[in-house]
Order: structure tokens, then sequence, then C-alpha cells
């Protein structure tokens, strides 16, 4: 019943024609499978990435937001400013926007309010790091990450988010991807936790991706694996020649 949803994170990579020549040909190819697919242009790229997915069943996702409207907040992007340009979904809370700049659970509520409140479906990141897991700390980790995430909003706003599960450890080049075992341990815990906190019915219908290091390679078993309902890919969405195989995994 959820349908397996898997999107390209370009993060600062891509000039926008280049970005808009992968966009064409991530759009042929997915108008022929099964799966929901997206792509998350850095910002400069995003109008020119809009035109090539004109019409397309592509998902446009923008990689991050402010969370006021408009203002004076040199740099920052709003989510109407994301709406205007076609966006439907929006990341929020990357590890890199929590490593590298200050993101915490309470930017990333702000960040979840103001994309309910314009009609962008949230990407909601969540990983523990290598310290946190040897620590023995991952579930207290994520739990801390959800509540404080999607503290205050009703039950029927959050069922349309989506969850990424990326632990920090598995991101990014010359890093190992989680195995299947973990990924669906650290699933079937954010499902639990969601079930506990809001209904099984939620549970049941938030797809929860799984990020870190998905390749051709091994997209597949992870994809088979129940409680993931997707991937957020990083590096290997760069290329068609590594992001063509992973949307095309059932064929
Ligand atoms: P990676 O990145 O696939 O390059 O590990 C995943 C992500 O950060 O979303």
């Amino acid at each position: 019943m959820r349908k397996p949803f898997i999107a390209g994170n370009w993060k600062m990579n891509l000039l926008s024609t280049e970005a808009a020549a992968l966009a064409d040909l991530v759009r042929e190819v997915a108008a022929e499978v099964k799966v929901e697919v997206g792509i998350a242009p850095p910002f400069t790229a995003l109008a020119a990435v809009a035109g090539s997915l004109e019409g397309s069943n592509v998902r446009l996702l923008a990689q991050d937001l402010h969370w006021e409207d408009s203002g004076a907040f040199t740099g920052e992007v709003s989510a109407s400013m994301l709406r205007d340009l076609g966006c439907t979904h929006v990341i929020i809370g990357h590890s890199e926007r929590r490593q590298y700049f200050g993101e915490t659970d309470a930017s990333v509520n702000k960040k979840l309010q103001a994309a309910f409140k314009h009609g962008l479906t949230p990407i909601l990141c969540i990983g523990e790091t290598q310290e946190e897991r040897d620590a023995g700390q991952t579930h207290q980790v994520l739990e801390r990450q959800i509540r404080g995430g999607c503290a205050g909003f009703e039950p029927a706003r959050l069922e349309t988010m989506v969850i990424a599960y990326e632990p920090v450890w598995a991101i990014g080049k010359g890093k190992k991807p989680a195995t299947t075992e973990q990924a669906q341990e650290a699933h079937v815990f954010i499902r639990a936790l969601l079930a506990n906190l809001y209904s099984q019915d939620l549970a049941a219908k938030v797809r929860i991706q799984y990020g870190g290091n998905v390749n051709p390679g091994n997209v597949k078993q992870l994809m088979a694996v129940p409680d993931i309902d997707g991937a957020l890919v990083g590096g290997a969405s760069l290329k068609p020649d590594t992001f063509i195989p992973i949307i095309k995994y059932q064929a």
C-alpha cells in the first residue's frame, strides 16, 4: 500500500544546464517504472530542472527551506518561493545541515511547519552518528529527532510526510551502507515509534526511505526489506549510469 519513492539528492553539484540534461533522462526512465521518482537539484538549478520535468510525474524536491514566508533573511529561500518554482517536496534536516549548518530539531520543526503550510511534502531526515550507534543510543537519537521535528502537528498532516532514515556513518564517499538488517531494524523501530506516538494507521501510511550509499548493487536488496519504502540517493544519483539502474531496480 505504500508506493516506493526513490529520490536523488544532488547536494551542491551540477550547474543548471547539467542538471536539466540529467533531469531529461530521469524523466524518460521515470515514465516507465512503477515507483515514484524525485530529484533534488541545488536551488540554482530548480528553475531549469522544473522546465525539464514539466508535464512529467517526477517530483521536484528542494534540499532545504527557511521557515519564514519572506523578510530580511539574506541567503535564505522560503516555501512559497519553492512552490513558485514548481517544487512539490522539500528535504528537511539532512544530516549535512545538522552537522555543518547548525540545524536543530527545533529548526527542523519550524521548517516542517512552513512546508505543511505551503503544501510542500516534507522529507524529514533522521539518523544517528557512528558515536551514537557505538554508545547504543541509536533509538534514543531517532526518537528525539522524530519527537522534536514533529512536535505539535496533527496526525492528519504528518501522515503525508516522508521520513528518510539516513545513518550518518553510512553517508558519502568511502562509507559503507547499512546492511539490510541494520536498516530494517531502524525502520521497524521508527514505524513502531510512529504507531506509539500517533496511531497504527499513520505508521502504516508514512513512507520511510533509506539513505546512505544506495547504489545499483544494493538497491534491490534494500528495497526488498518490508519496512523500506524507498531510497534517498546522494552520490549515485549524479550520474545516469548509476541513478537509472537504481530507479529501474524492479526491471
Ligand atoms: P550518499 O548520500 O548516497 O552519497 O551516501 C545520501 C544522502 O546524503 O542523502
